[in-house]
């Protein structure tokens, strides 16, 4: 099925909620790392200013800055009015409110844009749909992040999941997925089926993180080559 750029609602998060969602350690973020479904978040721009380097995989890719611009631009409005509809779905700590939120998301899309281009140029943002063969070899990162996509979207059902983490075990020694939660902030139903699966081939952990946004999403979980 083609990705319309209509049926997306861009938000990206920053670099200090990626530390804190994976738990991301001094050394971690030296190491080479792929963040899958990584959207117009700022992480990977963050990361590069501060010399690190990070692979970005999305199907988002493949706009050009402008157009993910204008669509940000018509979403953004919307997303805001449910957050507010929803407030008491979320824990307003570390971010305080609805408008607190705006400003943050907006700076950490506002950031992404401005890399975009030059990041394309350098192949740190690659236009790619999971669960397809990604263009890397194996073992071509130590880690492999997904924020709020593989999990959060459970109604693309088992059999996406389980080839999508086939193929990035494939290519990282390790995945951390956060959060273990769908969009209605309830464990998908197929989690114990896919936990199954993969415990086949590989180390599961889940582990509690520094991080809630959304009520009860405050766990990751880590899957390790390594059996
Ligand atoms: C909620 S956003 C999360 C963005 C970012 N990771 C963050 O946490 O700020 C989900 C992202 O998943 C991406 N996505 C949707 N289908 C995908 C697929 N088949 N393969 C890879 N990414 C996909 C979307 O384009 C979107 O950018």
């Amino acid at each position: 099925m083609a990705f319309e750029l209509n049926s997306v609602v861009p938000w990206g998060r920053t670099f200090t909620e990626y530390r804190q969602m994976f738990n991301l350690s001094a050394g971690d973020v030296t190491k080479k790392i792929v963040s899958i479904g990584d959207g117009p978040a700022s992480f990977n721009a963050e990361m590069y200013a501060m010399g690190k380097r990070v692979t970005s995989i999305d199907p988002l890719y493949q706009f050009s800055a402008d157009d993910i611009r204008k669509r940000i631009d018509e979403t953004c409005v919307e997303v805001i009015g449910q957050m507010r509809a929803n407030a008491d779905k979320f824990v307003w700590n570390n971010i305080r409110d609805v408008e607190e939120l705006q400003e943050i998301r907006m700076t950490a899309m506002n950031h992404f844009l401005q890399d975009f281009n030059y990041g394309c140029s350098q192949q740190r943002y690659i236009n790619h749909a999971m669960p397809a063969k990604t263009p890397f070899a194996d073992n071509a990162f130590e880690l492999g992040l997904s924020s709020h996509f593989l999990l959060l979207y459970d109604n693309l059902g088992l059999k996406f999941h389980t080839e999508a983490i086939q193929e990035i075990m494939r290519i990282c020694a390790e995945l951390r997925i956060f959060p273990i939660l769908n969009l209605n902030a309830a464990t998908p139903a197929f989690f114990g089926e896919l936990l199954d699966a993969l415990g086949l081939n590989f180390n599961i952990d889940i582990q509690k993180v520094d991080y809630e946004f959304q009520k009860g999403g405050n766990q990751m979980l880590i899957i390790k080559r390594g059996i």
